[in-house]
Formats: structure tokens, sequence, C-alpha cells
């Protein structure tokens, strides 16, 4: 009585010296390869339209990022759970930046900090099949070997050369290798439809918990305490004493 449902191939990592973007790659092979093992990885060393989240782009000079993506098929997994997903994907990528470097931390929704900087950007697109995913498209940006940002952001970003060096001379797969690895195990072990679990570990290690800071809401900046994530991925913050729910594009960090 096996199940393969959970069967993939640990190493299976294509490599691509120049793409668009690996997401749009991925998603291609997926609509051309019936069934392509779960967790096939693309890499590219240069991505000429790499995608970030809402709509921006994601751009890096070649070899300068790690530029993943890989394939999962969440079983009965439903659209409203999406952000359990999100969550696993982002404690995997702080479990293996934490492995390297002190102080990562998830910013929610998506983003993993180190010292209170962003290193890591996440961009995951689901296919659905009715109300349930049925292929996502994991993709993760990795700030491997920028010496220095431009000086609009550079008090936000961060990359493994400036936070220690020696990392970023890694082969870039071998990084690929142990982030899929870490995020793998993971999705092995923890159930995706354990939203409360989940919600515990993500909320354990997000960025800015529990310390004043100011956000900017509808054009206004306000005073507020970061509570956490609910299930449904919308941000708790308490401001002037009360609690106040936000999706993503109702606020952002000042
Ligand atoms: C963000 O921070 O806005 C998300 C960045 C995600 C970038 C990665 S790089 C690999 C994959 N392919 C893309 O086109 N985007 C993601």
């Amino acid at each position: 009585n096996n199940t393969f449902s959970r069967l993939y191939l640990r190493q299976n990592l294509i490599v691509l010296e120049e793409v668009t973007s690996t997401n749009d790659y991925l998603k291609e092979l997926l609509s051309n390869i019936k069934p392509l093992p779960e967790a096939t990885a693309i890499m590219a060393i240069h991505q000429v339209a790499g995608k970030g989240q809402r709509g921006n782009s994601w751009f890096s000079k070649p070899a300068e990022t790690l530029n993943l993506s890989f394939s999962l098929y969440p079983k009965d997994f439903l659209i409203h759970q999406s952000f359990n997903l999100n969550m696993l994907v982002c404690l995997g990528i702080q479990r293996w930046v934490s492995t390297l470097l002190p102080n990562a931390q998830i910013k929610w929704p998506n983003d993993i900090y180190v010292g209170g900087k962003k290193l890591c950007g996440v961009l995951i697109e689901n296919q659905l099949s009715g109300p349930r995913i049925h292929s996502s498209v994991i993709g993760i940006g990795v700030n491997i070997k920028q010496q220095a940002f431009p000086p609009v952001i550079q008090h936000k970003a961060t990359s493994f050369y400036i936070e220690k060096p020696v990392i970023s001379t890694e082969p870039l797969e071998h990084h690929a290798l142990s982030l899929l690895s870490t995020i793998m195990t993971l999705y092995e072990n923890i159930d995706l439809n354990d939203t409360q679990q989940l919600l515990e570990a993500y909320n354990s290690c997000l960025f800015r918990k529990g310390i004043p800071a100011y956000y900017e809401i509808a054009g206004e900046s306000f005073l507020g305490i970061l509570q956490g994530a609910e299930s449904d991925g919308k941000l708790s913050i308490l401001i002037n004493g009360k609690e106040r729910l936000f999706d993503l594009k109702e606020v952002s960090f000042k």
C-alpha cells in the first residue's frame, strides 16, 4: 500500500545560464511535461526579466543573486489555505539562513531579513484547479554577492557578501541544493493543514513583533505594535491600543 504522492528526487536541479524568469520557465515546464516530478528546481545565473512581489521586477547582475524556483503539488490543498504554504516556505528559508548567519527573521508576509535588512524575497504562483491548488511554483531570490546597494535602499537591503563574505564565495548550486533540502525536509514533516503549528512557528520569528514602529496606512504614518499574522495571512497591528488587521495592499513598513 505504498503511496508515492510525496516522492521526489532530492537533487532535481536544472541550472540555466540565462532566462527571463525562473518562475515563468518552470510554469512552462509544468504545462509541457506531465507529470513533472515534485521539487523540480530551476536556477538561473542571470534573469533578464525577474519578477518580484506586487508586480515589481527583481533585478540583479549575472551571478549576483541566487534565482531559484521549484514546484510543489500540495495534496488536497485549498486556495484559502495558501498562506500556510507561504508560511512553510518562509520558515524553511529562515531556517536555512540561520545555519549561515545569526538574526534571520521573517518580515511579513514573505521576505527574509537579517539584522533588520532584506536578504531574500519570495514569489509564489499557484496554479488552480477549482477550489484547490493544483501546483505551486515557489520562486526565491537571495542576495548573495552585492557589495553595496543603491543609496535609496541601502538601509533596508543586505547580501551574504555584506554580512559575511565567505558565504558568498560558495558556488550558487551549493546554496540552491542546501536551501531546497531544508525546505523539503519541512514540507515532509509539517502538515500543511496544521495552521496553528505553522502560525506559531512563523510568528515566533517575525520581524518587529512586539516592537513599536511606524507603518504607512492609507498615506498616513502610524505608530503601532506588530502582533503577528492571522491564519488568512492578514497582519495584526495594535494602533492606539486597538487591534487592526491589514492585508498586503493596506499597509507598508516605514
Ligand atoms: C520580492 O522580493 O519581491 C520577490 C522576489 C522573488 C525573486 C525570485 S528570483 C527566482 C524567481 N523568479 C522570479 O522571476 N522571481 C523569483
